[in-house]
């Protein structure tokens, strides 16, 4: 099966690739090709594991380039779309919205028109469950919730699942749409909670938690995540949404007190910082529809999770310094040029 992965150079689209092209081969017969901008997010030592495989090729292409998309579906004739790539980030979203619209919507876009010309299988949008906006407990979003986003990221993300949706009813393109709760796993860009904390952790710096630090997530192992998109892949229904949650909501304060005691630091480190704009209160979702169609569950228990995360970012204090100095984007200038 030949799958075309956009964003696969980024923290959930790479883990996708590196299991998709792992030894268990989760789809038979998997080849991929990955289109990546390789903003700052994007970095290509997350495909390590899989830079030397036949199986996999790269190019460097912004979604926004209409000709260039449309020659990777030419060369590689895509079975499978499987689109991560985004600008993900709320906070930087509230700073500087217009990459936001103009990757999530116009590059959602131009790829939809690409598919449309072409013919897929199948197009899986990967999107959040930020588009329901902030849910009163004891509530759980399920699929036909209303959509309230908050931020102009999550705005741009139920944007570009309603554009999609549209091309299913529209043009008949099989589109599926699956929205998960907050991932976290190695090779996540500091910015994000966990990773930052993690990496504030461990250089003794101050862990600044917005507000009151008493909002809550659902968190979602990146592996099992990946697992779920993989079932979508090859048992979901065209013109459906799925939700993928983790099944584990934490106050954020539960989450960093965690972190301080995986990386043996104290509390001290933690500092109350005025609150984000808009700051959606509680995430909560139920994905017992995807569970009762293809089977899948989450399994990686939050406490393993975070501990083996943590060991990651042990482990790997040079993959951090790089991705916060933008070295790999010098580096793929100097060896490969720009486009
Ligand atoms: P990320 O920021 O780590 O990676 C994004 C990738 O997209 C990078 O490799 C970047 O170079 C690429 N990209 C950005 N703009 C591009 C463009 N114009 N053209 C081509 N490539 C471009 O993001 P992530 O955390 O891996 O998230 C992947 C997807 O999953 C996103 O669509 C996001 O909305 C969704 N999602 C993320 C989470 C989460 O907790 N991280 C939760 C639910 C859904
Ligand atoms: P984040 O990882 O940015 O994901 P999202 O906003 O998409 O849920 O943030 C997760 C939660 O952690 C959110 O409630 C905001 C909060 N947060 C902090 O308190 N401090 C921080 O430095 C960051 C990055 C997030």
């Amino acid at each position: 099966m030949k799958i075309l992965v956009t964003g696969g150079a980024g923290f959930i689209g790479s883990a996708f690739i590196r299991m998709v092209l792992g030894a268990q081969e989760p789809v038979r017969g998997a080849r991929v090709l990955n289109l990546d901008k390789l903003t700052y997010a994007g970095n290509p030592e997350n495909l390590a594991a899989v830079a030397g495989d036949g199986r996999y090729r790269f190019a460097r292409v912004d979604l926004c380039d209409a000709p260039a998309v449309e020659a990777i579906f030419e060369g590689f004739r895509p079975e499978v779309v499987v689109h991560f790539a985004a600008e993900s980030h709320v906070d930087r979203s509230i700073l500087s919205p217009e990459p936001v619209f103009e990757t999530n919507l116009r590059g959602t876009f131009t790829l939809l028109e690409a598919v449309r010309k072409r013919g897929v299988a199948r197009f899986v949008h990967i999107s959040t469950d930020e588009v329901y906006g902030s849910i009163p407990a004891p509530e759980q979003a399920d699929e036909g919730f209303p959509l309230r986003p908050s931020s102009p990221y999550s705005a741009s993300k139920a944007g570009s699942d309603l554009l999609a949706l549209s091309y299913f009813t529209t043009y008949g393109v099989p589109v599926t749409v699956t929205r998960a709760s907050n991932n976290y796993g190695p090779c996540q860009f500091p910015e994000k909670l966990i990773p930052l904390m993690i990496s504030n952790a461990m250089e003794d710096k101050p862990l600044p938690v917005y507000g009151d630090g008493l909002q809550v997530r659902d968190w979602l192992h990146v592996e099992d995540h990946c697992r779920a998109i993989v079932a979508v892949i090859e048992k979901s229904r065209a013109g459906e949404i799925y939700n993928i949650g983790g099944n584990r909501s934490l106050p954020n304060l539960d989450v960093i007190r965690k972190i301080l005691e995986a990386t043996s630091k104290r509390e001290e480190l933690i500092r109350m910082v005025a609150d984000r704009p808009g700051h959606d209160r509680r995430y909560a979702l139920t994905s017992a529809k995807l569970t009762a169609e293809t089977g899948w569950a989450p399994v990686m228990e939050f406490e393993r999770g975070l501990e083996a995360t943590v060991g990651w970012y042990r482990d790997n204090p040079g993959w951090v310094e790089r991705v916060k100095s933008g070295e790999y984007q010098r580096f793929y200038e100097i060896n490969y040029g720009a486009r």
